[in-house]
């Protein structure tokens, strides 16, 4: 791409304001800037900016609540035959997990990879070295090396990785912890110009944890973990740390009934609770998002005064490898958030904005549900398996995630 094409490109697209920040950069942001002009489909850009204007609706759906399993009430029996039929995959080694952790952890203030924060437990240990305290304990008892894949992001591959190496894998086998990277997508303003970050090239953001499926594919995840002869994934998050990644209960009901997915959910606190809901769309599993639900379904009761989408999504989900390379072939629609970015404006000064002033593009995994025919779905216990850590404050904090970690491990 030479000056004049780069320039219209800018023009057919309403990006002009991009010529000025590259007329100011020195000579090797004119040639980053340049790279990523000619790599970014503008006109996608163009269309997702198109799609903040239009509302969410789902009134041609059809939503019904799914139907799941109640961990507590399953039989004794039944707990037995799935405990044997899960347990009995994890120790011929056909199980592994994959850890989402390309979020930005924005929210918490923390300015590293979100899996580096220390939630202030007296050991200090950071979220990652908490997710794999739980994985060597499920090593032990199935007497197996658990394959670790974790998607980070262009933003905190390179740290992410340091991390380990500075901790020593934290003792873990290194040559069963592979990172990926999740792909990404301008990031625009609320009137659909793309923002030009603090380096002066375009500011661009992870696009979402449904690229997850893509990235394991194109990165040799899905063919590295056929080769060590894994057939199963469970898919978490990083902000949970009290995350099961080892549920050889989800794992056997999948088995006996022969899905290729399942989920695990917990009662959904109140309404409000900023958690997506597992739902039935059109007959195919799906979650409606905190951010899309509307307030009458997000209010609506039964007859016993009980929420009828209650099923919060905990983002721990489990996959079949046959499954995951079918939805990588496939995409998934994007969603939108409205965040607050920081930009260098036309003049070349600095904007730290206090409100939300930029738009994010991002595919969820979720939107991969209705992919698959069935899913089967666990209801867990909200104390054994969710401690989200989203906030710097309140809610959702290092402070409430602390305690009920401490509580469920049965520290002081
Ligand atoms: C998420 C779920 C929500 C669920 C809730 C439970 C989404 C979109 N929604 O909400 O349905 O009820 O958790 O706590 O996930 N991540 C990436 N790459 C990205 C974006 C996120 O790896 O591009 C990772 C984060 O590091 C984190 C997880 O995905 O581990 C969740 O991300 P976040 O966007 O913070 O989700 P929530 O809005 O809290």
């Amino acid at each position: 791409m030479d000056y004049d094409e780069m320039v219209s490109k800018l023009k057919a697209n309403n990006q002009e304001h991009i010529i000025k920040a590259y007329e100011r950069a020195n000579e090797e942001t004119k040639e980053t800037l340049m790279n990523q002009i000619k790599r970014i489909d503008l006109k996608q850009v163009a269309d997702l900016f198109k799609t903040t204007k239009e509302e969410v609706n789902f009134s041609n759906d059809v939503i019904d609540p799914i139907a799941y399993v109640d961990k507590e009430k399953i039989s004794e029996e039944e707990y037995k035959k799935y405990l044997s039929l899960g347990e009995e995959a994890i120790k011929a080694g056909k199980y592994s997990v994959v850890t989402m952790a390309g979020g930005q952890g924005t929210r918490l203030g923390h300015t590293g990879p979100k899996g580096t924060y220390d939630i202030g437990l007296d050991s200090h240990k950071s979220i990652f070295e908490i997710l794999i305290d739980s994985i060597k304990e499920d090593c032990k008892k199935y007497n197996v090396t658990i394959p670790w894949y974790i998607m980070t992001s262009r933003e905190n591959n390179d740290d992410t990785i340091k991390f380990f190496e500075n901790h020593n894998y934290f003792g873990y086998d290194k040559s069963y912890i592979k990172f990926f990277q999740q792909g990404k997508l301008p990031m625009c303003d609320e009137n659909g110009k793309i923002l030009i970050n603090e380096k002066g090239i375009i500011k661009e953001a992870s696009d979402g944890h449904g690229g997850i499926f893509q990235s394991m594919k194109k990165n040799g995840i899905t063919d590295d973990m056929k080769a060590r002869g894994i057939e199963w994934a469970f898919i978490g998050p990083v902000d949970n740390v009290l995350v099961k990644m080892v549920d050889p209960i989800l794992l056997g009901i999948m088995i006996d009934n022969k899905v290729l997915a399942g989920g695990k959910s917990t009662v959904k606190a109140n309404a409000s609770e900023k958690v997506g809901v597992f739902c039935k769309r059109n007959g195919k599993p799906g979650v409606v998002e905190y951010t899309e639900i509307s307030k009458e379904m997000a209010e609506r009761v039964n007859e016993k005064g009980e929420l009828v989408f209650a099923e919060s999504h905990l983002n721990c989900n489990m996959f079949n490898v046959k499954a995951i390379e079918e939805v990588a072939n496939k995409n998934l629609p994007y969603h939108i958030a409205h965040k607050k970015a920081s930009y260098i404006d036309e003049n070349g000064n600095l904007v730290v904005p206090e409100k939300p002033n930029a738009y994010k593009f991002e595919s969820f995994i979720f939107d991969a549900f209705d992919m698959l025919d069935d899913m089967a779905i666990l209801r867990v216990k909200r104390e054994e398996e969710f401690a989200p850590v989203k906030n710097a404050e309140g809610t959702d904090s290092p402070e409430t995630a602390r305690k009920l970690y401490k509580d469920f491990y049965n520290m002081k």
